[in-house]
């Protein structure tokens, strides 16, 4: 069998700040079917992961493109690869048979070639949402989880200060308890934004970027003795070269500050630890993931330039296959009864996925049952 495989390309290398014009979708026909001996998988996307380390693989030039397969270059034409989920459609793989459902490297497209089924995980359990691999419990989660116990190393009473906290890495932070929070881009001196009463008068231990260049400068005029930087990410750096954080090197220096770069390939040995630890914090409720998803591969531009004008609050997904993923939904309120833990992000897709006129009774109603019901009516 064959279909038409739409996916998402560059139209050119973006070296500034992207915008929709810069990306086109484009047809390939794809057949559904896999050599023997190939052990290749071919499989069908529900979920895609739209994260803005990609843009640096538009550019012409990228540090980014040293540290593993899923940050080399992005060709202008060619496919892009991304973190997502999926369910199996083919394969010569014995990992995988027809129907598991996966999650791994596969791309800004409807269906991916997986060779040799190598960066893929079968998800066995139908306890969670799919969508929450490709989130919370996919690079976002881990990436958080690791930077914070990992690198930052918190000590009980320190005080700790989170950029770009609305994003998805910072969704799982945010929930270990946070004091006060401000708007960024209501301030006009962060310095002194930093220092005001209710925030850090007193100075900060931790603090753990995403943004890079005047916030992170301003962290640092505002950092305590032996303070420690993880530095996750310069999201502000990314859409501009020519900005570049210039901390002052003294307060560096006289105040000891330990400014650590770290990236989440080098703690993928630590998933098993926190899988379990996320999923009990997720089954009993003491946490809950925030998704902002968009619907269609179409939507994969409009979805990926938002991330750099802050239009997404928590993990940016794209949703590819509403029609599975509302069959999906009826087979695990199925098998799992009424304990389901994140009822509210598979209600808030559902109500994406349907008609207005019912996603309005939806949303009015927030027990499964019910969506239940609807999901059974629309099928
Ligand atoms: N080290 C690693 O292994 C690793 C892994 C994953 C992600 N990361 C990094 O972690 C950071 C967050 O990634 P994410 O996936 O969680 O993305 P995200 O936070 O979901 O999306 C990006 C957010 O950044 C904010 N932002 C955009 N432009 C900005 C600017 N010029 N200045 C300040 N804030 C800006 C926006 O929120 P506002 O509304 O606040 O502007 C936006 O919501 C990124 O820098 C990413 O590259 C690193």
């Amino acid at each position: 069998m064959e279909v038409s495989n739409h996916y998402v390309t560059i139209k050119h290398d973006i070296n500034g700040s992207p915008a929709e014009s810069d990306f086109e979708l484009r047809t390939a026909t794809l057949a559904l079917a896999v050599l023997g001996g190939s052990k290749d998988v071919i499989v069908k996307n529900l979920y895609v992961s739209i994260d803005p380390y990609q843009l640096n693989r538009m550019k012409s030039d990228s540090s980014s493109r040293i540290v593993s397969n899923s940050s080399t270059r992005i060709v202008p034409g060619q496919a892009i690869n991304a973190h997502g989920v999926g369910r199996v459609v083919a394969s010569d793989n014995p990992e995988f048979e027809i129907d598991d459902f996966v999650v791994g490297l596969l791309g800004w497209e409807e269906y991916s070639v997986v060779k040799g089924g190598d960066t893929l995980s079968k998800i066995s359990s139908t306890e969670f949402p799919l969508s929450l691999y490709a989130g919370i419990f996919g690079t976002s989660g881990l990436t958080a989880y690791v930077g914070f116990f990992n690198v930052c190393k918190p000590k009980k009473g320190e005080k700790v200060f989170v950029s770009a906290a609305s994003g998805s890495v910072d969704m799982l932070k945010d929930q270990l308890g946070f004091d006060n929070a401000f708007n960024y881009k209501e301030e006009t001196d962060l310095k002194s934004t930093l220092k005001r009463s209710g925030y850090f008068p007193d100075g900060i231990d931790i603090y753990f970027d995403n943004v890079g260049g005047e916030m992170l400068e301003a962290a640092v005029a505002n950092m305590n003795a032996f303070g420690r930087v993880a530095l996750c990410g310069v999201i502000s750096e990314y859409t501009d070269k020519g900005r570049k954080a210039a901390p002052d090197m003294l307060d560096v220096v006289y105040k000891r500050i330990s400014i650590n770069g770290f990236l989440l390939v080098d703690y993928l040995h630590m998933f098993g630890e926190f899988m379990s630890i996320i999923s009990e914090h997720l089954r009993h409720k003491r946490m809950h993931a925030l998704e902002d998803v968009s619907q269609g591969i179409e939507s994969v531009p409009s979805a990926f330039v938002g991330l750099f004008r802050g239009l997404n609050v928590g993990k940016k997904l794209v949703e590819l296959d509403k029609h599975r993923v509302m069959l999906e939904m009826t087979m695990w309120t199925r098998s799992s009864c009424n304990t389901r833990p994140s009822l509210d992000i598979n209600l808030m897709h559902y109500v994406k996925s349907i008609p207005t006129a019912v996603g309005d009774r939806v949303r009015s109603k927030t027990r499964w049952t019910r969506v239940l019901d609807l999901t059974r009516s629309l099928l």
